[in-house]
């Protein structure tokens, strides 16, 4: 029995003096591999995880949407008829939620809710997706709309970016509806195209939390955004995916030097995701995990999206026993790191990682070991907990 779907089913009888008729979980992310590629129309490759954010939900007969928050200890209450949109902190995911699904004409009913979650905050692990798809998915059930994670992942992303104000890709949203267990997904971000690849056997994942967390990250996101923009307008194409490092070194002399490195990352991110999902199905650990160290060095040197701790986790994994490759995950500017571990390892590997890190930085690591899961779910209460 999943202990916060129980809390939130708890907390809602409570408070609502009812049982709720659904529970709604959407799933936080890692990637393993292809950062900062999705806005570019490229490769990813990230796996759903245990870790989500549940809400609790019981449609209303009324215009209103109440929801409370358990971790934030707060309440807010919109009336669909006529929204007060402009709110702040977690509020503004319910209203950017409430905006995009009204501006695709989708007819909503009321709900009541309860929400929890345990996916790290500001980690890099996607709460915030998690957060936006868990709504979509708790409107399509309540309003009787039939579930499509294509198009809600869309439209979770259009909230994020033009209501949030995040010019964020698709890979946090579509990973978090469509997750799939024991899989981590091969997502072609330009055509939407989804392949499952199974995580090969005998290895593990582990995620690293530096606890340092992003600060003004959002402008910076959207500054690199733009970077890749302007070199994929000077390259002549419209999107950075179509160009290749070929074409980039014929014009690097007419591009700055901080656009040339951005514009690298992204062509040589590109074709690591490619030689990963390779190297996944033809089992060979050794070139995944090397993989996976190219992209942080692109990201920490190229992108210059890293940060001295992630750099450190980074360091310090690849001495530990069993470790075949680390890497950033996520946007940047802190949060945490995946390594690719031989799953024997893997209780060595915590000791001697949490032991390296602490050294280096005063800091104790949060270490999650994740399997791959299944994304935005509806559960029947209590019957299927
Ligand atoms: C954030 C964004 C994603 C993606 C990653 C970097 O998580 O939401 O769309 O761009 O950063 O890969």
């Amino acid at each position: 029995m999943n202990k916060i779907a129980l809390k939130v089913q708890q907390a809602f009888e409570t408070r609502f003096g009812d049982r709720p008729t659904h529970l709604i979980k959407a799933p936080g992310r890692v990637n393993l591999i292809g950062e900062h590629t999705d806005y570019n129309g490229g490769f990813v490759l990230p796996l759903a995880l245990e870790e989500a954010l549940w809400i609790a939900v019981r449609p209303r007969k009324d215009q209103a949407v109440i929801l409370h928050s358990l971790d934030y200890d707060d309440s807010t209450e919109v009336n669909l008829s006529k929204p007060q949109l402009h709110l702040k902190g977690w509020h503004e995911y319910l209203s950017g939620v409430i905006w995009v699904l009204q501006e695709e004409n989708w007819h909503l009913t009321g709900w009541e809710g309860v929400m929890s979650g345990n996916v790290p905050q500001g980690a890099g692990l996607s709460s915030s997706a998690a957060l936006e798809i868990a709504l979509i998915r708790a409107f399509s059930e309540v309003s009787g709309i039939s579930w499509e994670p294509i198009l809600s992942a869309k439209l979770a992303q259009r909230a994020e970016s033009e209501w949030v104000g995040v010019n964020c890709g698709i890979m946090d949203q579509l990973i978090s509806a469509c997750g799939v267990y024991g899989h981590t997904l091969f997502i072609d971000c330009r055509n939407l195209d989804i392949q499952q690849v199974p995580l090969p056997q005998g290895l593990r994942l582990m995620i690293l939390d530096t606890k340092t967390r992003r600060g003004l990250v959002d402008s910076h996101y959207n500054e690199r955004h733009s970077q890749c923009k302007e070199a994929s307008t000077i390259l002549g194409k419209s999107l950075l995916r179509d160009a290749t490092i070929f074409e980039l070194d014929d014009q690097s002399t007419g591009m700055e030097s901080l656009l040339y490195r951005r514009a690298k990352h992204v062509i040589t991110e590109n074709e690591r995701v490619l030689q990963a999902v390779d190297a996944m199905y033809a089992n060979d650990h050794h070139h995944l995990g090397q993989l996976m160290y190219d992209s942080h060095k692109s990201l920490r040197d190229d992108f210059e999206v890293s940060n001295s701790s992630l750099d450190a986790m980074v360091e310090c994994a690849l001495t530990a026993p069993g470790c075949l490759g680390a890497r950033m995950t996520g946007g940047g500017f802190g949060g945490c790191v995946v390594a690719l571990i031989k799953a024997q390892k893997e209780e060595d590997f915590v000791n001697c990682i949490s032991k390296c890190y602490s050294n280096k930085t005063n800091q104790d690591p949060q270490i999650i070991s994740c399997i791959p899961a299944d994304g935005a779910s509806r559960i029947d209460p209590l019957t299927d907990l």
